[in-house]
């Protein structure tokens, strides 16, 4: 049986693992023999060129450090403020440098030149997330023949906000070096194949030379990513969560809970959000003291400008609302910004009426399956989703919003704490239903199969594009 080779940014630390897809790719790890490669978290003036070999927890990590000046320029640089803000349609938050685009490569070269030692020819690679586009590129200028496959987490941008991205089209080239490339939603899918039929060298702008793409090799499909629902089930049925949820009563009495659950991100609509509870409360005064928000946001690429400016943003309009509508003994929401483990996180998320997840973009948005697989199935709360979610294609009983739309938002919340018994668990059911049949555990295994030799499926056109 081949092994199979992780690869992404951040490698699992020691401890339980926080997120679920740390939890099903070490699953994969356990039934089936390889490693997981990637940056140890360490700066160093002169990291080694060879990775150092672990076992964290009984998993095999390969990792490497990398200089502090390489890492800035491939993270907080390239990956982040330029990838990352214009992958999820924010050109205007975009800021391009363009030495970042070297520092990119440099580490992804890097990444290649540890890995390949390490690599057995019938390995098979799955490599993951936009950090790392150019690493088939890299490893096959190596020698390596090896299956490989590549899957982003996040949207795939429309053609116009690709041709905004310098070098877009040498990126483009890097993802037809793997054999397969695995996007969370078929609207990425049909992005990409926007690009891949209209993609031609006139639009690559005056600087830049024609670059050959060829597809033929490259399968490309979607992949939706879910998470373990019947394990959020039980877990918010735990001590810990139970405790939380104690908790949290004695301070709400009978208020219900409309909760948010991001990181502190842009792409997270957390402004607009805000902006919508704002509205519910003052278009319906009858709900002020009978709901209480929660924002969970714990800080993130804290160093990036853009990611400081959110959080002044929305530590001046929970102050706005605060100012607003706060009585003596009524306050209408809390703003925590500190993250929690799962256990509390299933707590407040079964204990919540409303799961509020409202990103601007998103590849697929695992707070919606968390929330759904927290429920209490005899009370369960409500579902509050943006239709730019990935997770929209996958929960049509959801309440789906547009969050541009703070009216629409707004409204939206209103038929939630609204919404009566009987609708609130027939939506969940078929909420329940989708997150089953889209877990994670299928997820690894589905995209795993069609990249190992022996179940992909035949190549029939010059391009094959599947939808899933
Ligand atoms: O959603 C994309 C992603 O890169 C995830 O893989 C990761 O958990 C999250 O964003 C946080 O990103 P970072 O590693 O930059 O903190």
């Amino acid at each position: 049986m081949s092994r199979i080779v992780i690869v992404s940014n951040r490698t699992p630390g020691k401890g339980p693992a926080a997120g679920g897809l740390a939890v099903a790719l070490r699953k994969v790890l356990a039934d089936q023999e390889g490693f997981w490669f990637g940056w140890s978290g360490k700066l160093t003036d002169d990291p080694s060129p060879e990775a150092r070999i672990e076992d964290i927890d009984g998993l095999s990590v390969a990792q490497i450090d990398l200089t502090r000046d390489d890492h800035h320029a491939y993270y907080a640089g390239f990956s982040n403020s330029i990838l990352w803000p214009s992958f999820h349609l924010r050109l205007d938050l975009a800021t391009i440098e363009s030495h970042w685009y070297e520092g990119y490569r440099r580490v992804n070269a890097q990444f290649a030149r540890a890995l390949k030692p390490l690599l057995k020819p019938d390995d098979i690679v799955w490599v993951h997330d936009y950090h790392l586009i150019p690493l088939a590129t890299e490893l096959r200028s190596l020698g390596a023949r090896n299956r490989m496959g590549f899957y982003l987490h996040i949207p795939f941008p429309t053609a116009d906000a690709l041709y905004a991205i310098p070098h877009h089209a040498e990126l483009m080239r890097d993802l037809s070096r793997y054999d397969l490339v695995g996007m969370q939603a078929n609207r990425d899918v049909a992005a990409f194949t926007e690009f891949a039929d209209h993609q031609a060298p006139s639009t690559f702008g005056a600087t830049q030379a024609a670059v050959d793409i060829d597809f033929s090799g490259t399968e490309i499909a979607a992949f939706p990513i879910g998470s373990d629902p019947d394990a959020f089930a039980r877990l918010a049925a735990s001590p810990a969560a139970t405790k939380m949820i104690h908790r949290m009563r004695r301070v709400l009495a009978d208020q219900r809970l409309v909760l948010g659950v991001d990181r502190l991100d842009y792409s997270k609509g957390l402004p607009q959000r805000v902006e919508a509870y704002e509205k519910l409360l003052a278009n319906n005064p009858r709900l002020r003291r009978t709901v209480h928000m929660l924002q969970v946001a714990p800080p993130s690429r804290d160093s990036i400008k853009e990611y400081q400016e959110i959080g002044d943003t929305l530590d001046a309009m929970c102050g706005r609302v605060m100012g607003r509508f706060a009585e003596p003994d009524w306050q209408p929401l809390t703003y925590v910004k500190r993250a929690y483990g799962q256990p509390s996180l299933a707590g407040l998320y079964r204990l919540a009426r409303v799961g509020l997840v409202t990103p601007l973009r998103d590849g697929m948005n695992l707070v919606a399956h968390e929330f759904v697989g927290s429920q209490d199935p005899q009370d369960p709360g409500v579902l509050v989703l943006s239709r730019f979610a990935g997770a929209a294609e996958i929960f049509p009983e959801a309440l789906q919003v547009n969050p541009f739309d703070t009216d629409e938002t707004a409204e939206a919340l209103r038929m939630a704490l609204d919404m009566p018994l009987d609708e609130r668990r027939e939506r969940w059911g078929a909420l329940m239903a989708a997150a089953r049949r889209h877990n994670v555990d299928d997820w690894a295994s589905s995209f795993l199969q069609r990249l190992s030799p022996g179940m992909a499926s035949p190549k029939t056109s010059k391009r094959d594009i599947l939808y899933l």
